[in-house]
């Protein structure tokens, strides 16, 4: 039974595959803690808002706002403008994908705008009516905090009231989002001088992730993301390949400007961007909170890095060796220990997670030498789901060299039943006579570990 039955008595859970479900909870739950009080920019535009997925998107940007994640979303209108044109027989051309606003059009810029950002005020005001999460009270605060100036002439046409972005209040979005709200925006900007510019919803999000410094952008497209030259989606692209496939025209028109606008904004600072389908229910949760996402992820080349541990990363190591101290892979060590011996660990982190670990024990066995001359390597662990990588032998690579780098001449790994990669990886057995003294009081005759030694040149 959960906590919420005596409150939801209407709330009735499907017959769920519950084997799946706590499976799905524990694969996500780094990913619950990794994006816990980041911020997100989310650009939905005009045509997301009819498609039929709408009221599932927005029950789950409710979710991830209750799982404390600042989220802005930024909205265009272009499909109900046209519809308001259409009505009025307005006509009003497009230059290189941006229209020329007169003021009639630029009425129903602000008609259009309006109603989508009510819809969406609406929706996510609803409480999320017919779910569990009924109860949870979703704030929206929608804000004038875009200054715009005029876009101008392009190719010898005025765009008149069509604009781009001048100056943006972050401190305003900043002070409406510690407050818990979820801040909603048109794409209008104001002038100094009292016009009001139709801006690109797109570039208005990537400016605002700019200027928040926000860690992802997230955009929608009808398409399921950014596809190759065969029609299979690419999971994974740093901002210069995306701009090749532009290059080269692979990219669906629909996805062009999301691509363009995800691009800008990782080169001026944004770690990540994201584009999926709004037609796909469920695509957003699959893309931050699994391991194989659901659309394109544009990030800078390094979406995987080696660094040396540090305290932040003590309760992470201790997910990823817990398992396997139970099944008896590996010895169980004192948290306190653990904790007060961080340095001597180097992780792998992606994406905000902690995806391998490896630690180094120095040892000095020759007292002339007033250094480490042994170090023995220890907790070397790569996630289930990122095995099969060369992520293990890349870690045990740099902590060699580390070693190395300190004076040691060798390493030794103590192990019950990763002999075979040690010996792959340049380890040969060796005796427990030869470990140093006090490595030798502590072996585990029971357990019985082979002690593989590796000479560092
Ligand atoms: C051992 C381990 C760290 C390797 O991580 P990894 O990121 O998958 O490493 P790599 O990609 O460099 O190596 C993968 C290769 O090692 C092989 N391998 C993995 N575990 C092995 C084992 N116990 N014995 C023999 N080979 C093994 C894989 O089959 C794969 O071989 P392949 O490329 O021929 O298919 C990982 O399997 C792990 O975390 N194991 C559980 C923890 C553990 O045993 N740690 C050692 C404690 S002393």
């Amino acid at each position: 039974m959960n906590d919420n039955n005596e409150n939801n008595n209407d709330f009735t859970p499907p017959p769920a595959d519950y084997g799946q479900l706590v499976k799905w909870f524990r694969q996500a739950t780094p990913y619950i803690n990794a994006h816990r009080h980041k911020t997100f920019v989310i650009s939905l535009g005009g045509e997301a808002l009819l498609d039929a997925n709408i009221s599932n998107i927005i029950h789950d940007i409710a979710l991830l706002n209750s799982l404390s994640i600042r989220i802005v979303i930024v909205h265009g209108c272009r499909a109900q403008l046209q519809n308001k044109l259409a009505e009025k027989n307005i006509n009003s051309p497009l230059v290189e994908g941006l229209r020329v606003t007169d003021a009639a059009t630029m009425d129903k810029v602000i008609e259009a705008a309006s109603l989508v950002r009510s819809q969406l005020e609406t929706r996510l005001s609803m409480g999320l009516a017919p779910s569990a999460m009924h109860s949870v009270k979703v704030r929206v605060a929608s804000a004038n905090v875009i200054t715009a100036k005029p876009a101008g002439i392009i190719n010898g046409v005025d765009l008149q009231l069509t604009g781009t972005v001048r100056n943006i209040d972050t401190l305003a979005i900043t002070s409406l989002l510690d407050t818990g709200n979820v801040v909603l925006l048109s794409a209008l900007g104001y002038s100094p001088s009292g016009d009001c510019f139709n801006l690109a919803y797109d570039h208005v999000a990537t400016e605002i992730a700019q200027s928040l410094a926000a860690d992802k952008l997230i955009a929608f497209t009808q398409l399921s993301g950014i596809h190759d030259h065969d029609g299979h989606l690419i999971r994974e692209l740093t901002p210069a390949s995306a701009a090749q496939l532009i290059t080269d025209q692979t990219l669906a028109p629909a996805v062009l400007p999301l691509a363009k606008a995800a691009i800008a904004a990782v080169k001026g600072g944004v770690p990540r961007a994201h584009i999926m389908s709004y037609c796909d229910d469920g695509a957003l949760l699959q893309e931050l909170y699994s391991v194989d996402g659901a659309g394109t992820l544009i990030s800078q080349a390094n979406f995987e890095q080696i660094r040396s541990a540090s305290a932040d990363d003590v309760s992470a190591i201790i997910e990823m060796i817990s398992p396997l101290e139970e099944q008896g892979v590996l010895v169980r060590r004192d948290r306190e220990k653990l904790a007060a011996e961080i340095d001597y660990f180097t992780v792998i982190e992606r994406d905000g997670l902690i995806i391998a670990i490896a630690a180094l024990y120095p040892y000095q066995t020759d007292s002339a030498k007033h250094h480490a001359t042994l170090g023995e390597i220890a907790c070397i662990v790569t996630h289930a789901d990122y095995r099969n990588g060369n992520r293990g032998a890349r870690l045990l690579e740099t902590i060699e060299n580390q070693a190395q780098a300190m004076g040691i001449e060798q390493v030794f790994v103590l192990t019950t039943q990763t002999a075979h990669w040690f010996i792959e990886n340049g380890f040969s057995e060796g005796s427990v006579a030869e470990l140093p003294e006090e490595k030798q009081s502590l072996y585990n005759y029971q357990r019985n570990a082979k002690v593989l030694f590796k000479p560092l040149a």
